[in-house]
């Protein structure tokens, strides 16, 4: 999809530009920890807004047959850049993708999932759900609700609903960000056993947990 928020902010980034965001960031590092202690009886998993490609290249040299998408035609080309031919890139927006039941041994996605109005991510998190085998972990991160003060993006912001908000400045102006308070991150997941959620340096919700 050329011509979106992201896909602009890669576009200028390749022409040399400033990185946004995660771009230059390293792994989270609760997610190396994440995967160095669970447990992965079978290896599929799939990265939901892969950015990059930079996920996938780790859980591929950890022995995981991997899928990444994406709505960014740049992303999809930066981590086939990557990846090479290893893996499955989707170019789609990931409310509307139609995900496959009951596939997938592990489903992540960082910085990503609060990119549209609540009902949507209410909707992608079911997918999940179903998308993920039984047993099948999550790794996901989501913006608290503290992060709407706290973040230098959201200065200047327009608020859509409760929770959700538009910056009105910067790289991401335009695009509905949703943020989350612990109540909502409780019953959102609570489905999921061996649930661990954390708020990390950035003000973001960490939420691990297996199906
Ligand atoms: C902050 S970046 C995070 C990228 C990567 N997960 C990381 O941590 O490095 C957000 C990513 O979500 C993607 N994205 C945003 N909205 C999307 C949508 N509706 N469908 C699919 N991908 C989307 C963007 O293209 C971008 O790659």
């Amino acid at each position: 999809m050329p011509g979106t928020v992201w896909d602009n902010i890669y576009k200028t980034y390749l022409a040399g530009g400033p990185a946004w965001a995660t771009l230059q960031d390293d792994l989270h590092p609760c997610f190396v920890s994440f995967i160095e202690k669970s447990a992965f009886p079978h290896k599929h998993a799939l990265d939901i807004g892969c950015g990059a490609g930079k996920y996938l290249k780790y859980l591929q040299l950890k022995g995981f047959r991997t899928s990444g998408l994406d709505s960014s035609e740049s992303a999809v080309e930066m981590t086939k850049d990557l990846l090479g031919d290893q893996g499955k890139i989707i170019l789609a927006d990931m409310y509307e993708y139609q995900y496959p039941s009951n596939t997938y041994d592990l489903i992540i996605s960082h910085a990503t999932l609060h990119h549209g109005m609540k009902k949507d991510v209410v909707t992608l998190l079911d997918k999940i759900f179903e998308a993920l085998v039984k047993d099948g972990k999550i790794f996901l991160s989501l913006p608290s609700d503290d992060c709407i003060k706290n973040w230098a993006m959201m200065a200047k912001h327009e608020t859509l609903e409760d929770g959700t908000c538009i910056p009105l400045c910067g790289p991401e102006k335009g695009l509905p960000h949703s943020f989350y308070a612990k109540e909502e991150v409780d019953r959102l997941f609570s489905r999921y056993v061996n649930l661990e959620t954390e708020i990390d340096e950035c003000g973001r919700w960490v939420i691990q947990g297996e199906k």
